[in-house]
């Protein structure tokens, strides 16, 4: 049975739901208001500057009522309207989690395990079929990376792939980049060496926060490609030893890629990045653009570098890798801010040939989130 009360002060409320019971404040409310003068009814954009709510707000009265709760607001005279399923859902009257490096409900670490179930969509049938696209999209979310299997194999069909959930963002590497390797094991300049696991372009700000690698050629063997969960080697170093977590966290890295003409790229940012409240949401790691570090006081530098060291050995030990490898018409796309990828050293003879282009998260993630929308708006029809 749910009810509704109202604070003597009158700046809160406290509705009790068969779900729990929830604080509200009355300018929390009155901001969050629906009614057509506040929000725009097509696009839910607001209306009014924040501002034109009084400082004062109070609430005279609330109820149940037609399945929603009626709040009257003092000093505008105003009555409002709140969906119950809405207010709940938006309760934020809850226990804050507390560990430092917690990561969002909607992520899921991993480490070699997953290897035999990595995440893998068919090209064809993501273009085509929404619901496949959903879920791929789905697992990206969750995992940070996704492959794509059965594409074409011609010149710029990893565009392709970006159009399935958001568009390219151009860098001074061009709308792509090419990875060309001749593997010729008489010239040792042409050997194709592994490369750590890393974040790409770490000294741009922002950086680009998805990669795609589309495979075109493959004829020397070796050269797999692996990805490593940057946010489960952090939380392992934070359970392992909390001072070179907070090490990490708390002090920025410099970062500097200045190896062409007329390009000189910097930031200066953590290489574990935490939200205000602990919320782990950045992963920068990559040695060959690490430029010198200049924010760590003198007392704090030695422990710094030891954390950095312990930090590239978790990210180095297999068990935290999934390796796979790319035939013509594969690719794989990974999140840059969250899972850092490599690639192994090659033997034998041959050549391999990647495109590879930067995209955004956010309109990945977009695009994610409408489709389930749309797919939960037909179910209910
Ligand atoms: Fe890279």
């Amino acid at each position: 049975m749910t009810k509704v009360s109202v604070d003597p002060s009158g700046t809160f409320l406290k509705l009790e739901t068969a779900t729990g019971t929830y604080r509200f404040h009355a300018i929390w409310l009155r901001d969050n208001a629906t009614d057509p003068e506040t929000r725009a009814v097509g696009n839910g954009q607001k209306l009014i500057t924040f501002s034109d709510l009084p400082s004062e707000t109070r609430i005279t009265d609330a109820r149940l009522s037609g399945g929603g709760l009626q709040v009257d607001f003092d000093p505008e005279q105003k009555t409002l309207t709140y969906d119950l399923e809405c207010l709940e859902t938006n309760a934020y009257d809850r226990a804050q989690i507390g560990k430092r490096g917690w990561t969002n409900a909607g992520i899921e670490v991993w480490n070699d395990a997953l290897k035999s179930d990595v995440p893998t969509g068919d090209f064809s049938e993501l273009s085509s079929n929404k619901d496949a696209l959903r879920i791929w999209l789905g697992l990206v979310t969750k995992l940070g990376f996704g492959k794509i299997t059965n594409g074409p194999i011609e010149h710029g069909a990893l565009y392709k792939i970006v159009d399935l959930f958001g568009y390219v963002r151009e860098t001074n590497y061009g709308k792509h980049f090419e990875v060309r390797t001749e593997v010729n094991p008489t010239n040792l300049a042409f050997t194709g060496l592994g490369l750590q696991a890393h974040t790409d372009n770490p000294y741009r700000d922002p950086v680009p926060t998805v990669q795609v690698l589309y495979c075109l050629e493959s004829s020397a063997a070796g050269g797999e490609n692996m990805v490593v969960d940057g946010f489960a080697a952090a939380q392992r170093l934070r359970d392992e030893n909390v001072a070179y977590f907070d090490v990490l966290a708390d002090h920025c890295a410099r970062f500097e890629y200045a190896g062409e003409e007329g390009v000189c790229l910097t930031s200066r940012r953590p290489m574990i990045e935490l939200a205000p409240d602990g919320e782990l949401i950045g992963v920068r790691f990559n040695n060959r653009s690490l430029a010198a570090i200049t924010d760590v006081p003198f007392d704090k530098m030695a422990l710094y570098y030891a954390a950095y060291r312990r930090f590239a050995e978790i990210i180095d030990d297999p068990a935290m890798e999934v390796t796979f490898r790319l035939a013509p018409g594969e690719s794989f796309v990974v999140d840059n801010t969250r899972v850092l990828h490599a690639r192994k050293g090659y033997s034998g003879e041959g050549t391999r040939w990647l495109q590879g282009c930067y995209a955004d998260r956010d309109g990945l993630h977009s695009t994610y989130l409408s489709l389930l929308r749309s797919t939960v708006l037909e179910a209910a029809e």
